[in-house]
């Protein structure tokens, strides 16, 4: 049957390894692309993401391949990202496959995502090829990797594939490897129509595209669908699938990734992980969805001008509809005024969808600092979760603060294990595990998120020259000595600058805070104190010292262009200011938590 030659796979790799470069190489070699197309890598499509060369959204390849026993194979390949925020697209991706390519660079060897993917497609049936990629570097020791993957992982890597995304070696052998150790889908084409919603995302031009992987049955123009979860029933207008450039199909089958276009209008319509079904011969049991991702870093998105709400507003909404995982509610803060709190899955999403309001939709935004999101125990029973520092209840009224704790897995290379140990306690780490493998330590700890969320990552990476890698996941909420710090400027409380600390180092946090702010807010008319507070006690004071009149001064009479500069830099400047009261804070003074140890 037409089954027997449909091989769905996905490629999941630790970050950098060459996952883009080989989904190119084998879209290429499928004759998917042109030579010039191949010079851009087309699966990661956002102007941001190609810049920062990360994945963001996972997207798809329908690939025709005539394999050495002759055959013509029909290959779906659907793109994973591979950076920790985004684990759990990860894991939707490898639900609508039977197959992964696990590659691993083979000069750097297994690293703490490796092993995170590996687990989600082994703990989701999914059979693992693995492929050792980049040995036409002189540092790639394949042996060493291959050792690496038995050892760390658990699966047999004796028949891994050598490969190089890069010059093209290996990749053939990964295509027929993908034919040969890959299960063909099973399903039933007769059944009635299951089709699982992997992705969705809204286009201006024919509204909400919907990616499914078509589990029993068969989908075609001018059927009548329904979604199950929310039982709203649509006309299927279009089907078809990416190769990747959309095209059209007369059909979509059991065994078969595409996608599906039903005049829906709004995103929410069409959930990831919904089942979509015929409405003349529906299914009984939708398939098993996906479980509902909950933001993990929490921050306030403000406009730098209080007229342009509306317009943030919007483009918010627009944004949601390309990215599910982006939470926002209104807020009002005294010292910003109206604005959003927003739920990001990690930091690297909050930068992204920063960057992405400013460059797409041209906000000029002032952004809080993050927060994790706390569970605070009332002394009446309630629990109230706060992602909002300065809504932390009052005192009196509380019995427990609970912070989330995760688990975090790094691997790091012996010369390095010392430094990241040293960091790890420093972040309130407790140890859980340390296991040796050949050049490689695996550390297991337990850590307050709020520590991993501040600048873990950047420090991780500084003391260990780059080398070690990170993966976490949340483990639970437990009773904290936390306090809230706030801060205040000409004796006013700035509610946006308030921050949830561990009262052992609130002291030192509270001064340093001061002291950065001190150092990043401009000087202005008049002097401007910074405080630092817990409850009504003061812990730091900082100054800055009003500007000296003259600095305009100087310039007149004198070099015209040179004061057309001052006045332009200082408008320049002004775009990431906020007026708070009398004193004009830059954007980067909300911030300055992320830069104190
Ligand atoms: P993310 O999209 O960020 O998850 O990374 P990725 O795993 O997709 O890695 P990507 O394909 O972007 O490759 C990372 C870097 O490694 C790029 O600079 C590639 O040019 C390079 N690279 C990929 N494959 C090879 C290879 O076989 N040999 C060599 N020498 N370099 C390679």
């Amino acid at each position: 049957s037409a089954m027997q030659h449909i091989r769905n796979f996905s490629i999941i790799a630790h970050i950098d390894h060459g996952k883009s470069t080989l989904a190119d190489r084998i879209i290429h070699l499928c004759g998917g692309l042109s030579d010039r197309e191949m010079e851009e890598q087309v699966l990661d499509s956002m102007d941001i993401e190609r810049e920062r060369g990360i994945t963001i959204k996972a997207q798809t390849a329908a690939l025709r391949y005539k394999a050495r026993d002759g055959q013509v194979y029909n290959l779906n390949l659907i793109d994973t990202p591979g950076h920790v925020d985004f684990s759990y697209e990860v894991s939707r991706s490898l639900s609508a496959c039977e197959g992964a390519l696990l590659v691993v660079d083979a000069s750097q060897g297994v690293e703490a995502q490796t092993v995170a993917n590996c687990y989600t497609a082994i703990d989701l049936g999914v059979e693992v090829v693995p492929v050792l990629n980049k040995i036409d570097l002189p540092s790639a020791a394949p042996e060493t990797a291959k050792q690496e993957i038995e050892d760390v992982i658990g699966i047999d890597a004796s028949e891994a594939i050598l490969a190089s995304a890069k010059t093209g070696v290996g990749v053939e052998d990964i295509i027929e490897a993908i034919i040969e150790r890959i299960p063909a889908p099973q399903g039933n084409p007769e059944a009635p129509l299951k089709a699982l919603v992997i992705d969705s995302w809204f286009d201006n031009y024919v509204g909400v595209v919907m990616l499914v992987r078509v589990v029993d049955g068969a989908l075609r123009p001018k059927d009548k669908i329904r979604l199950m979860a929310t039982n709203a029933s649509y006309l299927c207008e279009q089907v078809g699938v990416f190769t990747p450039k959309a095209l059209q199909r007369d059909v979509l089958s059991a065994g078969e990734v595409g996608y599906i276009i039903s005049g829906i209008k709004e995103l929410q319509a069409a959930q990831v992980g919904d089942t979509v079904t015929l409405i003349e011969k529906p299914a009984t049991e939708p398939l098993p969805g996906f479980k509902e991702i909950k933001s993990q870093v929490f921050a306030g998105l403000y406009p730098v001008e209080s007229n342009q709400y509306d317009s943030l507003r919007e483009s918010l909404e627009k944004l949601k509809l390309n990215d599910a995982s982006l939470h926002y509610e209104p807020e009002v803060s005294q010292a910003l005024g109206f604005g959003f709190r927003c739920g990001f899955l990690g930091l690297l999403h909050m930068e992204i969808v920063q960057e992405r309001l400013e460059r797409e939709f041209d906000q000029d935004l002032i952004t809080t600092a993050p927060t994790v999101i706390y569970e605070v125990v009332m002394r009446d029973g309630t629990i109230v979760p706060v992602e909002n520092p300065a809504k932390l209840p009052e005192q009196t009224k509380v019995e427990e603060i609970r912070e989330p704790i995760i688990t975090i897995t790094v691997f790091v290379p012996q010369e390095y294990l010392g430094n990241v140990i040293t960091l790890c306690n420093q972040k309130r780490g407790n140890q859980v595990d340390m296991t040796y493998h050949g050049r490689q330590v695996q550390l297991v700890y337990e850590m307050p998120m709020a520590e991993v969320v501040m600048d873990f990552f950047d420090k991780l990476k500084s003391v260990s020259r780059g080398y070690a890698s990170l993966d976490y996941e949340f483990k639970e909420f437990r009773a904290a000595d936390v306090v809230k710090l706030d801060v205040l400027i000409n004796g006013d409380k700035v509610d946006a600058l308030s921050m949830i600390v561990h009262r052992a180092n609130s002291v030192y946090r509270g001064r340093e805070l001061a002291s950065k702010m001190r150092q990043l807010i401009p000087r202005q008319m008049y002097d401007v104190a910074i405080q630092a507070a817990i409850g009504s006690n003061i812990i730091a004071r900082e100054n800055v010292k009003a500007m000296r009149k003259d600095v305009l001064a100087k310039c007149y009479g004198g070099d015209i262009t040179r004061k057309k500069k001052l006045l332009e830099k200082q408008k320049a400047g002004k775009k990431r200011m906020k007026q708070v009261g009398t004193v004009e804070i830059p954007q980067e003074a909300f911030l300055a938590v992320l830069r104190i140890g």
